[in-house]
C-alpha cells in the first residue's frame, strides 16, 4: 500500500490513516486530524482517547480517513501492530486458546477489506476481492449461535423469510464493503440487523401477509419495524446498532418512509444499507422465474431509480457499478495504479 501525503498551505505533511484502523477507548500516541474543506483540524492530542460514540459517528458518516502527521507515521505504524496484537490477545482470552485462529482471521478479514477499499475505483478486480471478502466474512460470521437460532426459528415459521433475511445479510455486507465498512463489529451488525429485519413478519398470519387486499395488511406492515425492534431488544447479547437497523429499514432518504418519517442523514447508515440490500432481494425474488440475468438487471433498475428518493444517492451511484460488477456480467477493467 503506498503512502499518500498530503500538504496543507503551511507546508506540513500528513498521511491518512483508515477509520478501521482505529480503537475506542485506547491512548492515542500521536495527535489526529479531521481533514475538512482542504484543512487540516486537530482532533485530539497525544494521550488522549477516541470516544466510542465518535468512532461510531465516524463510521456512519462513511469517514475514511483519520490524519496523522507523517513524522508521526513510523511510531503510528508500529504501535498500531502493537494495539492489534493485544486486542487479539485479549479477545482470546476470554473467547479461549482454542478460537485464536477465528481471533486472527476476524483482525485479517477486517484489515484486508480497509487496504483493499481505500480510495479504490470500482473494477472487476476490486469488485471480484470484495465478493470473496463476503464470502469469507459470511462463513465466520453465522456461526455467532443467535443468528443460527433465529434462522432456524424463520426456516420453521416460514421460509420465504428466512432465505430473504439470509440473501439481504449477504448483499447488505457486499455494498457495506464497497462503501468502504471494513470495521468487523460493522459489518456484524449490518449482517444481524439483516437478519432480524423482518423478524416481526414471523408473527403476522400467512393469510393476512399474502394477500395485500386484507384490511389488516397494511397495519401489519407498518408495524413490523418498531414490532420487531421491540421483540429484539428483549433477547440477549443483541446490539444497540442492530435494534436501529431493524427500526429504520423502512425509512427513506426523502423521509416518505416509516415508521417515523426520517430523512437524509437522520437515517443510520447501516440501516440505509440494509434497506437497499432489501428492496434488491424483494425485487429479485418477485421476479423469480425470470433468468438470472434478468432479474438482476430489475433489481439494480429499482436501486436506481430510487436514487435520491428512498435511497442516498451518494451511496446508491457506488453501489449500482458494484452490483453490475457483481450480478450484471459487467466488466470494467482492474485499472492499473
Ligand atoms: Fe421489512
Amino acid at each position: 500500500m503506498g503512502i499518500e501525503i498530503e500538504k496543507d498551505n503551511e507546508g506540513n505533511s500528513y498521511v491518512p490513516v483508515p477509520v478501521g484502523k482505529f480503537e475506542a477507548n485506547v491512548e492515542l500516541i500521536s495527535p489526529i486530524y479531521l481533514k475538512i474543506d482542504s484543512k487540516f483540524i486537530k482532533l485530539k492530542n497525544v494521550g488522549d482517547v477516541l470516544e466510542p460514540e465518535k468512532l461510531d459517528f465516524f463510521i456512519q458518516k462513511s469517514l475514511k480517513n483519520i490524519f496523522i502527521e507523517l513524522d508521526a507515521l513510523e511510531k503510528f505504524m508500529k504501535w498500531l501492530k502493537e494495539k492489534k496484537q493485544e486486542a487479539i490477545n485479549e479477545m482470546v482470552q476470554e473467547v479461549g486458546e482454542e478460537h485464536r485462529e477465528l481471533v486472527e482471521k476476524r483482525e485479517e478479514i477486517r484489515e484486508k477489506v480497509y487496504d483493499t477499499f481505500t480510495d479504490m475505483e470500482m473494477d472487476s478486480g476490486v469488485a471480484e476481492i470484495l465478493q470473496s471478502q463476503v464470502k469469507e466474512f459470511i462463513m465466520e460470521v453465522k456461526e455467532i449461535d443467535l443468528s443460527q437460532a433465529i434462522l432456524a426459528k424463520m426456516l420453521k415459521h416460514n421460509s420465504s423469510i428466512a432465505d430473504h433475511s439470509l440473501n439481504t445479510a449477504n448483499v447488505a455486507v457486499y455494498m457495506a464493503m464497497v462503501l468502504g465498512h471494513g470495521n468487523y463489529q460493522v459489518l456484524e451488525d449490518i449482517y444481524m440487523g439483516s437478519i432480524f429485519h423482518d423478524y416481526a413478519k414471523m408473527k403476522i398470519p400467512q393469510e393476512v401477509l399474502e394477500n395485500k387486499s386484507n384490511m389488516k395488511y397494511n397495519q401489519a406492515i407498518q408495524d413490523h419495524p418498531r414490532k420487531g425492534s421491540l421483540a429484539v431488544k428483549k433477547l440477549e447479547k443483541v446490539r444497540d446498532p442492530v435494534i436501529k437497523i431493524i427500526e429504520q429499514h423502512h425509512e427513506q432518504y426523502n423521509g416518505n418512509g416509516f415508521p417515523q418519517g426520517l430523512k437524509e442523514d437522520e437515517i443510520f447508515g447501516p440501516a440505509m444499507i440494509v434497506a437497499m440490500a432489501n428492496i434488491f432481494d424483494n425485487t429479485v425474488m418477485e421476479n423469480k422465474n425470470k433468468p438470472k440475468k434478468e432479474k438482476y438487471r430489475m433489481a439494480i433498475k429499482v436501486l436506481e431509480y430510487d436514487k435520491g428518493k428512498q435511497f442516498d444517492p451518494d451511496m446508491v451511484e457506488k453501489i449500482i457499478v458494484a452490483l453490475k460488477l457483481a450480478y450484471g456480467e459487467y466488466y470494467i477493467p482492474p485499472s492499473s495504479n
